[in-house]
């Protein structure tokens, strides 16, 4: 089987790492791909963008591949899934109406209101008089949401009112993400511990990923602003058993069976819920991506040990029902390198040193904004860096696995957070 992954970061890498790892294949294409995905063992990187769905369906055609697969919600939302459909070329994934449900937090935030799915109450508003008026009667805390995709800089989880005005007149007035922000979300404020729950769905059965919980902010602490997520790990202890069908029944299924029936859209792909488990113990929707997490894929495919070409190929053809996913029961941890900018824009050019792979089948690292120089140097481009992941016994062992690691590799301005996972060691694990 031949496979095309669409994508340039951690989690594209770690999707054609684990795709590559199946007897079944014998070739992995990543479009565009990283200086990582370059050096996998049958993988190979082709120079298309994410989002030229053209030229995609002209190559999955001219190399007849048997199965594709995105990293990222762009090609989906350029309709890559509809156009491969149509092209009778198998694809994993959302079509362009499904992921309107991580497009725009308006559509989403309506769905869950009309299909009563546990979510915060929300106000829309496209003038920041009325948004300013309404922060002024709620106080604060209180949560300012760009409407459209802003790579998980569109949240400001705001700590005085006067922070969410800004937020409101930043966003509405001042036009900070462009059409993304031309809608504001506001929302209430919710407590509680977070986890990235993700599901693979054929359009009526599901296969669940395992739990993760990601470290969105970039600070340590959980302070500074929102990005794509610094660093994840899984299992997480506070999803029990219990929790986890709660989150099926209550959430997922419920979901996919209104995209299906109310709203016309079968739901193929992954289906990403962040959830926040309010202090009562009642799990809430905080927002739906339409595409595997990342950092959270990085850490899931470590502890994956069933075929995951398998699984997609699958997913693609309704028989997720069927499929047995096994898992590693140990913890694996992912910890984000980037360049101090980060999320702000920056140049990249910077040289990586240290990236020399061990032969430890537990200790990974997942490429991101790398590329492979003519020299064979490898340098940074844009955004997040690399994911060193790490599979262990535990928490306090695989933070030791990651961070050693993390010591043998240098470029400028690097940086990193050195407390991912901290909330695993206060659930009960002995300290680092
Ligand atoms: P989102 O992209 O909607 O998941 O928001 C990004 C992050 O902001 C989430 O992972 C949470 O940490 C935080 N957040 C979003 N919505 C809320 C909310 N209603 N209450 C508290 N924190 C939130
Ligand atoms: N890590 C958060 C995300 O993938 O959206």
């Amino acid at each position: 089987m031949k496979v095309l992954v669409i994508g340039k970061g951690g989690r594209a890498h770690a999707m054609a790492w684990k795709i590559a790892a199946s007897q079944a294949v014998t070739q992995v294409f990543v479009a565009p791909g990283n200086a990582g995905t370059a050096m996998e063992q049958k993988v190979q990187n082709v120079p298309i963008g994410m989002d030229d769905v053209d030229a995609l369906v002209d190559f999955a055609k001219k190399e007849q591949i048997d199965l594709s697969v995105a990293g990222p919600v762009i090609p989906l939302v350029a309709g890559v899934a509809d156009r491969f459909e149509a092209e009778g070329l198998a694809f994993f994934g959302a079509g362009r109406a499904a992921a309107e449900l991580e497009n725009s937090k308006a559509f989403a935030k309506a769905f869950l209101a009309r299909h009563a799915i546990p979510t915060a109450r929300y106000e829309l508003f496209t003038q920041s008089g009325p948004a300013i008026e309404f922060i002024e009667a709620h106080g604060a805390p209180i949560v300012i949401k760009a409407d459209g995709l802003a790579s998980g800089k569109g949240v400001i989880v705001a700590q005085s009112v006067e922070e969410a005005n800004n937020a409101v007149r930043d966003i509405l007035d001042a036009n900070r993400f462009g059409d993304a922000g031309a809608r504001v979300v506001i929302e209430e404020y919710l407590e509680g511990e977070e986890c990235s729950f993700v599901v693979m769905s054929d359009g009526i059965n599901v296969l669940p990923m395992v739990p993760c919980q990601d470290h969105k902010r970039r600070d340590e602490g959980d302070t500074g602003v929102n990005t794509g997520g610094m660093g994840a790990y899984s299992p997480v202890a506070a999803v029990t058993p219990e929790l986890h069908a709660r989150i099926m029944h209550e959430i997922i299924m419920p979901t996919l069976t209104a995209m299906r029936e109310a709203e016309k859209i079968p739901y193929k792909g992954f289906l990403y819920v962040g959830i926040m488990i309010t202090p009562d113990g009642a799990p809430k929707v905080l927002e739906f991506n339409c595409r595997f997490g990342d950092p959270e894929a990085q850490p899931t495919m470590m502890r994956l040990q069933s075929d995951f070409a398998q699984h997609l190929l699958a997913g693609v053809q309704g028989r997720l029902d069927k499929e047995v996913a096994l898992w590693d029961d140990r913890t694996a941890l992912g910890v984000v390198l980037a360049p101090a900018e980060y999320p702000e824009k920056f140049q990249g050019g910077a040289v990586i040193e240290g990236l020399d792979e061990t032969d430890d089948p537990d200790l990974k690292l997942f490429h991101s904004g790398t590329q492979q120089r003519d020299d064979g140097s490898v340098v940074t481009t844009v955004g997040r860096t690399l994911t060193v992941t790490a599979l262990a016994a535990d928490m306090h062992q695989a933070r030791k696995k990651v961070y050693s690691r993390i010591e043998k590799i240098t470029f400028d301005a690097m940086y990193y957070r050195a407390d991912i996972g901290h909330r695993a060691l206060s659930a009960g694990s002995p300290a680092f």
